[in-house]
């Protein structure tokens, strides 16, 4: 079949970045909208020519024939070999996994994560590298500019590939393989966890209920849980991927998975309750009667992590993100390893990662992940769990109240005011930096403050340096306030402050998450001046 070379005129909305491009369905199904950033990226790494390419997506809206062009286009731009899921489903983790087995240059995920799908919903591309991880700033810098200046994209006409039906078949010079989705990743869940000990535990009666939220970690969490782990098959909910997710929207979190937490707080609540959200990359960890926080689920994997068999050396450090609570800090310290912080944002962990630097890495956002791929991993934390569940004979309250008594308990809040005009969200940040030279040594409320400042990072591997990464007010070990604005938003600017409070006192360890912040909530009212600055009576949300 003949390649054929379109001409096309430039959008100049593509602004892609590490985590890729999203937009509504409709922008992406514009006549070549899809075609030109593919083409850009073709266009911008060279390397995928000759070499292996890797394709999933979610199964959102628009997932599959955004597949069958990205396949098209692979085959008459050199790519030799593409691997892609079965019903064009892989999770991100899974696709990272992929481009690390088969020695891939790379692989798009069709995904916006947890943005609502549908055709009214939004779409979206992001492209890994050779390592696994999400494409550095240069690469996506040149691959937006090139956008900018794309005259023609390149297509096979040859057949569109049977997504539905597993095994080979050529276009053009390129090999299409539609493969498992699932069962590489589960046969590296396997090597990395004790299944023989999940399945015992589960036969004497332990119960999980996890939540795929009608997205990606359907198919994978039933293959895991149901048929490998041989959990009742009610275990899982919303296993279905569904092209809306069921008009739902999966981003695992106390406001999103409200009906996991008030499981938790009922008398039948299982031992483990998990989610996942809309590409498997994000995770949320509940146990009957606690939440533990995403800052404390990297704490405690991390100090329970030398039990499960793919750890069994030890772990080589830790990182964990700026506003992410220092709970791993306090465990680093115990097991006498290194503790990064690290800049929001994932690429951050990966080279500390590759480098052998660090086993285990987590962000406040309900990201965790380790060295076994290189994107956070929603079923890897929930699998990690149930392994240390598994391993210890305890329950999840009984693992947290523990942890907090012998290495004391850090609370902790996020709280987001969204979609803030701009100079709004500036004001609040700026307002505070002004105050930075007059904080230190300051008393407010019960706390005196260490010291103020924003944050900036050395990344130990490469050199580079990242600065305006979050404003920082430390009140020793015992409390921090942080803001920051969202990297994020699709709609003006949004303002995240984090308030973590640490205690160690046993008669402190059991306070609510809210009577435990709400005296550094009112010192960041007075700080930051929220109410007047944004003219919002509180946050939109809290996590
Ligand atoms: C948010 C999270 C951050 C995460 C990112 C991508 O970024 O806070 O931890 O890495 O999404 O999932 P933000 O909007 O805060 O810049
Ligand atoms: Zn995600």
């Amino acid at each position: 079949m003949p390649t054929r070379e379109i001409t096309t005129k430039p959008y100049p909305d593509q602004k892609f970045g590490t985590a890729g491009l999203r937009k509504k369905v409709a922008v992406f199904q514009q006549p070549h909208y899809l075609e030109n950033l593919l083409q850009a990226v073709f266009d911008c790494v060279p390397e995928l020519r000759g070499k292996t390419l890797v394709i999933g997506g979610d199964g959102r809206f628009h997932n599959r024939a955004a597949i069958q062009t990205a396949i098209a286009m692979a085959a008459a731009n050199g790519v030799t070999k593409v691997i892609v899921g079965q019903g064009g489903i892989v999770s991100t983790p899974a696709v990272s996994h992929l481009i690390r087995l088969n020695g891939a240059a790379g692989g798009f995920v069709f995904s916006a994560s947890h943005n609502p799908a549908g055709p009214d919903g939004d779409f979206g591309v992001k492209f890994n590298i050779a390592n696994g991880g999400q494409a550095g700033e240069t690469t996506t810098d040149r691959i937006f500019a090139r956008t900018k200046e794309i005259a023609a994209y390149r297509l096979s006409d040859g057949a569109k590939i049977d997504l539905d039906r597993r095994g080979l078949s050529r276009l053009d010079d390129c090999e299409v393989e539609v493969i498992d989705g699932v069962a590489d990743y589960a046969a590296l869940m396997q090597k990395l966890f004790d299944f023989d000990r999940m399945k015992d535990w589960l036969k004497r009666g332990g119960r999980v209920c996890f939540d795929a939220m009608h997205a990606v970690t359907g198919p994978y969490a039933q293959r895991i849980f149901v048929d490998l782990l041989n959990a009742p098959a009610d275990s899982v909910l919303n296993a279905t991927p569904l092209e809306d997710f069921g008009g739902g929207h999966p981003d695992p979190n106390l406001i999103y998975a409200k009906h996991l937490v008030d499981l938790s707080n009922s008398a039948q609540s299982p031992e483990l309750l998990a989610a996942s959200d809309g590409d498997g990359d994000r995770n949320m960890i509940l146990g009957a009667g606690v939440f533990i926080s995403p800052g404390d689920s990297l704490a405690m994997l991390a100090a329970h992590l030398h039990k499960l068999p793919g750890y069994k050396g030890g772990i080589a450090g830790i990182a964990r993100s700026m506003p992410t609570c220092r709970a791993a800090d306090v465990v680093a310290t115990h097991l006498k390893v290194p503790c990064f912080e690290t800049p929001t944002g994932w690429k951050f962990f990966c080279n500390l990662l590759d480098a052998d630097r660090i086993t285990i890495c987590g962000e406040e956002s309900f990201g965790t992940g380790s060295t076994h791929v290189r994107e956070k991993d929603g079923l890897w934390a929930v699998l990690a769990w149930l392994n240390v569940l598994a391993v210890t004979g305890k329950t999840m309250l009984e693992l947290a109240t523990a942890h907090w008594a012998q290495h004391g308990r850090h609370y902790y809040q996020r709280h987001d005011y969204d979609e803030l005009p701009t100079e709004k969200a500036q004001a609040v940040m700026e307002g505070l930096k002004a105050q930075f030279a007059t904080l230190p040594g300051q008393t407010l409320g019960q706390w005196t403050v260490s010291s103020a400042d924003e944050f900036a990072y050395d990344d130990p591997i490469d050199g580079s340096r990242a600065t305006a990464q979050g404003l920082r007010v430390v009140f020793g070990d015992a409390a921090r306030l942080i803001v920051r604005l969202s990297g994020t938003g699709t709609k003006g600017a949004t303002v995240r402050v984090y308030f973590e409070r640490y205690e160690q006192a046993p008669a402190l360890l059991a306070m609510t998450t809210r009577d435990a912040l709400n005296p550094l909530v009112a010192i960041a009212e007075k700080l930051l001046r929220l109410t007047e600055l944004t003219g919002r009576k509180g946050p939109d949300v809290v996590t």
